[in-house]
Order: structure tokens, then C-alpha cells, then sequence
């Protein structure tokens, strides 16, 4: 069967682009710069000064917040840009091993870039009890670039953040409210912050500070009625007395807090995006004590360890000396994650894994705790 071609005009037009496609590209060739590229661009150096992977940090300054809290101030050895609400990793040597935990930064972003920033961090686990016993102004420590999601989004949340804290929970709402107060940030924020007695809050007089228009703060004290403190546990009531409308929820507390809120909030009918809350920390798990055995590639080398069926594997590796990754230590930024060559495990809360590391036996072992002997192989840090 004959086809009839028609040529358009407009097509023939493109014929003639396309033969002088090749001649045109020549001559612009000719025509450029015959100095070589250069080597790196300034935007990768800033990237380089802005996040360096990890850098040294001098403890400057500790101040007392509450009998079992405090604030390390630290000078940084290069600006540390940051967003209000984030973490970071600190690490030091604790008896020969290298120990890391992520804590919320409480000091405004402003502050950062001046190679200053701050830690407010309460005595609870084997890290923050030992910095809080022994850690002094001069001491040198390791911190890690900012991480975490935990921070206000200007095209996802609304113009109104409800937040929502519990004990050291207030550290990453200090900075945000911080950063509103500076200018850098630019939403209102209604902090309802929950405590046991007035003497367990932190900041407060600093908080009260901040309030101004677009920030404003409410006390719940738990365990004592007090005059001008709201009474009990942070529920629906209480959030409808001091927020409507539209408004972003972000929680930051333990977790039994966030089982009663999230009840609580239930009834405002928040779509899912609406609500954020920051991941705790695994810790130690409440089954009868076992030690199992776990083999560990990383690198060129091969270590066997003993591990506590009630700690991850991660501890058990820290423990044992090993220098492995770790950022977030819930689960949630994967910088851990290893290969599983052999052994049962369990999975601390909600398996946060990707399909693709299900499938092809890949874990986190910060929150993972073993129930058997192990091997697996895990990334250098
Ligand atoms: S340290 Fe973040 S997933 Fe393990």
C-alpha cells in the first residue's frame, strides 16, 4: 500500500533546525572559554563550610534549667546552619569508647552562624547522665551536621503551629519561638507546655520573654494546682480554650503523652498532615535478661560482641567499642542501616523501614533488639 506524504511548511522548518543543529553546536564550542572547568564551585564550598559532615564542638558554658536538666552552650569550629527544630549528634569518648546521642538544638538559628550553639538536655541514659555529672566548660566534643523533618514547612503547615511539649520536649519550640522572635522565622506559635510541678518547667522565664503577638505560651501542671497554670494533662479542652481554625500540630514529649494526646486530637479531625511529632530515642526493653552473640563486619574488620536482649544492637556495638552510625536513633533516618546475614530480631515500635530493605534483609540496628545470635555487615561511620 502507497503512502502519500504531505510536507507542511512548518515541518520543513524543523528539517532545517535539525541540520543546523550539529554546525551551530560546533561553532558555540568553538566559540567558548579554552580554560580548563574549575576545580570546585563556590556554592559546594559554602555547601563544604555549611555542613562538613561532622565538626569539633568546645563546651563553652553550662547552665542549670531545672534540678535534672541543663543547657550546654558550644563554640563550634565553623558557622553551623541550621534549622529551628532540628538535632543533632554529639559524641565524645566515654571510657575508651566513642559514645554518640541526637538531641534537640534549644538555641535560635541566628546564634549558629555565629559558631554558637546549644544543647538543653536532661539526665536520663548512660550519655546525657554522664555529661550531666562530668562534663565541664573547655571539654572538647564531636557534633554531626543538623538533621530531622521536625521543623515548621512554610508551604505544608498552616500560618498557626500548635505546639505541644512535654518536659525537655520544650527544646526544639525554644529555638522556633527564638527564630520568630529574630525575624528568621515568619508563623505564630501557641506553645501549651506540660510539666509535673512549676519547678520541672524549663525556659519559663525566657518563654515569657518571647510572648508578643505571634507567640504565645500556656502552662499544664499535672501534679500541682497552681493560679495563672492550667490543671492536668494537655487535652481537647484545654487546646480549644487557646487555638482555632486552621492550625498545624507539632508534639514534642514522651511518648505516653503523645498516646493521650493524639486521643485528644481525635476530635478535631486534623488530616494527616496536619500533625507531626518528633521520634524518641530508643531505649532498653523490658524482657528477661540474655546475652547473645553477634558477629560484625565493618570495614576490613570482623568483631564478635556480646549483646543484652534487652539493648539494640546498636548499644551493643557502642559498648563493645565499635564506631558505628547512627543519627536519630528511632528508626527514622536510616543512616544505620545494615545488612542482616543471619538471626532474629525485634523491631522497637513501628517498623519504619523501607519495602526494599524488608525484602532484601536490611535493618536499623538502633532499634532493633536481637533475639538470637546475629551477623550482619554495617557501614563505616
Ligand atoms: S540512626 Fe536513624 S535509623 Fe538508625
Amino acid at each position: 500500500m502507497a503512502f502519500k506524504f504531505k510536507i507542511q511548511s512548518l515541518g520543513l522548518l524543523d528539517i532545517i533546525r535539525f541540520k543546523k543543529l550539529v554546525p551551530n553546536r560546533r561553532e558555540k564550542l568553538a566559540q567558548g572559554e579554552d580554560k580548563p572547568l574549575p576545580v570546585s564551585y563556590r556554592v559546594n564550598e559554602t555547601a563544604k563550610i555549611l555542613h562538613p559532615g561532622f565538626q569539633k564542638a568546645k563546651l563553652i558554658k553550662i547552665e542549670l534549667n531545672t534540678e535534672d536538666t541543663k543547657t550546654y552552650t558550644f563554640e563550634t569550629e565553623r558557622p553551623f546552619y541550621f534549622r529551628a527544630g532540628q538535632y543533632l549528634t554529639l559524641g565524645c569518648n566515654v571510657d575508651g569508647s566513642y559514645v554518640s546521642r541526637p538531641y534537640a538544638i534549644s538555641s535560635a538559628p541566628e546564634k549558629g552562624l555565629n559558631k554558637e550553639l546549644s544543647l538543653t538536655i536532661k539526665k536520663c541514659g548512660f550519655f546525657s547522665g554522664y555529661l550531666f555529672d562530668n562534663a565541664k566548660p573547655g571539654d572538647e566534643f564531636r557534633i554531626g551536621d543538623p538533621s530531622g523533618e521536625f521543623c515548621y514547612e512554610p508551604i505544608k503547615d498552616s500560618k498557626q503551629v500548635l505546639a505541644i511539649a512535654g518536659g525537655s520536649g520544650i527544646t526544639p519550640f525554644y529555638s522556633m519561638a527564638q527564630s520568630i522572635a529574630d525575624g528568621t522565622s515568619d508563623f505564630s506559635l501557641t506553645i501549651i507546655y506540660g510539666a509535673k510541678t512549676e519547678n520541672d518547667l524549663i525556659f519559663k522565664k525566657e518563654l515569657e520573654a518571647l510572648v508578643c503577638d505571634k507567640i504565645k505560651v500556656v502552662y499544664v501542671l499535672s501534679a500541682e494546682k497552681k493560679e495563672g497554670y492550667e490543671y492536668g494533662f494537655i487535652g481537647a479542652k484545654i487546646i480549644k480554650k487557646y487555638i482555632s481554625g486552621d492550625f498545624t500540630v507539632m508534639m514534642c514529649g514522651p511518648q505516653a503523652m503523645y498516646e493521650f494526646v493524639e486521643k485528644e486530637l481525635a476530635q478535631f479531625n486534623l488530616p494527616i498532615k496536619r500533625v507531626k511529632k518528633e521520634a524518641n530515642c530508643v531505649g532498653v526493653r523490658d524482657v528477661k535478661d540474655a546475652t547473645y552473640k553477634i558477629t560484625v563486619h565493618i570495614g576490613f574488620e570482623v568483631k564478635t560482641i556480646d549483646a543484652k536482649a534487652t539493648e539494640t544492637v546498636l548499644t551493643a556495638m557502642e559498648r563493645a567499642g565499635i564506631n558505628a552510625p547512627a543519627k536519630c536513633r528511632a528508626g527514622g533516618c536510616g543512616f544505620c542501616h545494615s545488612r542482616l546475614v543471619s538471626g532474629k530480631y525485634s523491631i522497637a515500635g513501628a517498623d519504619k523501614r523501607r519495602l526494599a530493605d524488608l525484602k532484601f534483609g536490611y535493618i536499623h540496628p538502633c532499634c532493633t533488639y536481637p533475639d538470637s545470635d546475629m551477623e550482619i555487615v554495617v557501614p563505616k561511620a
